[in-house]
């Protein structure tokens, strides 16, 4: 007894012995793409007294590759989305990295009884999804409120009946959007895939896909070391993970799992939504309910890739294949052939096919073993090329909605979450901790400029507050139905 606690006493003495206290004006939370581009910025504001605070080993947060086999495979981004200006576009050219063009049409349909020509129906979906994105627009000018995607698509005439249509329609829209029609907004949608796909210049539409071997996650590792010429960098604490985040007017206190504390006047929270969502982080005081209400309203996607890499290839040429499964839409949908022109040489041991699970079947299989998840998915591949195919050689998928880093894959405009939620979300609290994050952009969100953009933001911003010139930032303390517009709050 006497023992233990004297053993206690001296492990709370060694912890009190290692817990550091730092100081220093702004402290960046998360060294994702946007916590990358808020340093970027601070520092071209002529701010050098900040530090970055970052739970993995390594930046780069979503942007991150693993070994699979012979090659490097991306876990999470994997397109440059939007090229022309697209910021992303401009550093993959910046640092050539290896992409293959993507074009989605270059697909082979697959269902019950085998091939069958999808054609049609992808072309009919295509003019339907166009007439959904005007819709949006129109909402958007006239001030009228949003509707779901599966509402714009039913108006236009889309009504899925058959398994062939349905496939179709979970690889044209949950595929991008991460989760179904019924979820998603139209508004939204439609100032999405604008701003990224005619945002960017003439050359603007279109998506590359990384295959390079240093991995996406290397633009940004080399940007990142105009500010951190090396991970020794005293400014940079990796494998340190944020527990409490206490605020005042005065500044931020952020308590780390180690027992250290960082004193700073500013923050820069780049978490993602789902870490914000899942109370990973407490807040003290806690974070008012007009901020809660449009986090929790805002929705993390989780998009799943399972990789397989096969002995030699059994698939087509095609960029895509699609399966059509009789039972459950979006079962196992969408695959993409590594080995396709463009993409991955093709030598003997590398042939990779992967699928894209999303929303529940996402945290179906999560949930279950490796094991149990590659037998399941042999039986559709069985189905769709016959029992003499192949075992895989390698099998592996990440578990993203899992990861209390991540939880989730990237975000979605829900239908119900209005401009103001999402403008609340966005709002700093006491102007002290600023918001940046992919979540956080109205034009981008879900996607890496969406984080670029807003860390950048959040970097200018914060370096206006330290020269006494903060921005006048604006928030809903209370969304009404009448006079939405006459609430809003300038301080
Ligand atoms: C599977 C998948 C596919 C995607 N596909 C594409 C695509 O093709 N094209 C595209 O443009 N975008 C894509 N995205 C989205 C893109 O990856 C994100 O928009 C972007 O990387 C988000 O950057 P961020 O800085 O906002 O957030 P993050 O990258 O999440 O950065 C936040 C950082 O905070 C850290 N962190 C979390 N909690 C703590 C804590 N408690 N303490 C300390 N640190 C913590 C995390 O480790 C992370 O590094 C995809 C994402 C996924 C997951
Ligand atoms: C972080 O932890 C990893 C392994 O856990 C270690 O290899 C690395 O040196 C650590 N890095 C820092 C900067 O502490
Ligand atoms: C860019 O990459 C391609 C293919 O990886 C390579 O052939 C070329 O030499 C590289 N160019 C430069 C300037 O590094
Ligand atoms: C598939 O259908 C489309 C449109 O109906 C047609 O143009 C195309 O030739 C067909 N492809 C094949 C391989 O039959
Ligand atoms: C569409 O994108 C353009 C930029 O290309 C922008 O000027 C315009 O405001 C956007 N429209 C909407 C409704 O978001
Ligand atoms: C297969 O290709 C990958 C990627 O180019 C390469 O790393 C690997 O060494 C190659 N393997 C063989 C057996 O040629
Ligand atoms: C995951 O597994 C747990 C425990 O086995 C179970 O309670 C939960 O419902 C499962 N979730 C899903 C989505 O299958
Ligand atoms: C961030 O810095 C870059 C480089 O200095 C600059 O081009 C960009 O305009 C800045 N972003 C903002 C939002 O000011």
């Amino acid at each position: 007894m006497v023992k233990s606690t004297l053993l206690l006493a001296a492990a709370c003495l060694l912890v009190a012995a290692e817990a550091k206290e730092y100081h220093t004006k702004v402290v960046i939370l998360g060294g994702g793409v946007s916590g990358i581009s808020a340093a970027l910025n601070l520092t071209a504001a002529g701010v050098t007294d900040f530090m970055m605070v970052e739970a993995r080993d390594i930046l780069g947060g979503r942007a991150q590759d693993t070994q699979f086999g012979d090659v490097n495979v991306e876990l999470g981004c994997n397109w440059v989305q939007g090229l022309g200006t697209n910021p992303i576009n401009q550093l993959a050219l910046k640092y050539n990295l290896s992409t293959a063009f993507s074009d989605s049409a270059d697909v082979q349909w697959y269902g019950e009884k085998g091939k069958y020509n999808g054609t049609e129906i992808y072309n009919t979906l295509d003019d339907a999804f166009s007439k959904v994105l005007d819709i949006g627009f129109e909402k958007l000018q006239n001030d009228e409120v949003d509707i779901s995607g599966r509402v714009g698509l039913d108006l236009v005439g889309w009504q899925p009946s058959n398994a062939f249509e349905e496939a179709a329609e979970f690889y044209y829209w949950d595929w991008e959007f991460g989760e179904t029609p019924e979820l998603s907004s139209t508004v939204f949608a439609a100032v999405n895939d604008n701003w990224t796909y005619s945002g960017f210049g003439p050359d603007g539409d279109g998506n590359n896909y990384v295959v390079d071997q240093r991995g996406f996650k290397h633009i940004f590792l080399e940007e990142s070391k105009k500010v951190f010429k090396t991970d020794a960098d005293k400014r940079l604490l990796l494998n340190t993970t944020v527990t409490k985040i206490a605020y005042n007017n005065k500044g931020v206190t952020v308590h780390t799992s180690k027992g250290d504390t960082i004193h700073a006047d500013y923050a820069i929270t780049t978490f993602s939504l789902g870490v914000l969502q899942h109370d990973d982080i407490e807040w003290s005081p806690a974070l008012p309910d007009w901020k809660r209400e449009g986090l929790y309203g805002f929705h993390m996607a989780t998009y799943t890739k399972i990789f397989f890499n096969f002995p030699y290839q059994f698939w087509d040429d095609s960029q895509f294949t699609v399966w059509a499964d009789p039972d459950r839409r979006g079962y196992m949908n969408a695959w993409q052939n590594l080995n396709a022109p463009g993409y991955f040489p093709k030598n003997t041991s590398t042939n990779i096919f992967f699928v894209t699970a999303t929303q529940d079947l996402s945290y179906e299989v999560e949930n279950k073993t490796d094991e149990e998840v590659k037998e399941e998915i042999m039986v559709v591949l069985r189905k769709m090329y016959g029992n003499d195919i192949p075992e895989p050689t390698h099998f592996m998928f990440p578990r993203w909605h899992t990861n209390p880093l991540f939880r989730g894959s990237y975000s979605n405009w829900p239908i119900g979450e209005l401009d103001e939620h999402h403008a609340n979300m966005k709002a700093p609290l006491n102007n002290r901790v600023f918001f940046a994050g992919e979540a956080l952009s109205t034009e981008y969100f879900g996607f890496l400029q969406g984080a670029w953009f807003t860390g950048a933001k959040a970097g200018v911003d914060v370096a206006l507050c330290l020269k006494g010139k903060c921005p006048r930032a604006e928030y809903y303390p209370e969304i009404t139905n009448a006079k939405i517009r006459a609430n809003i709050i300038h301080r």
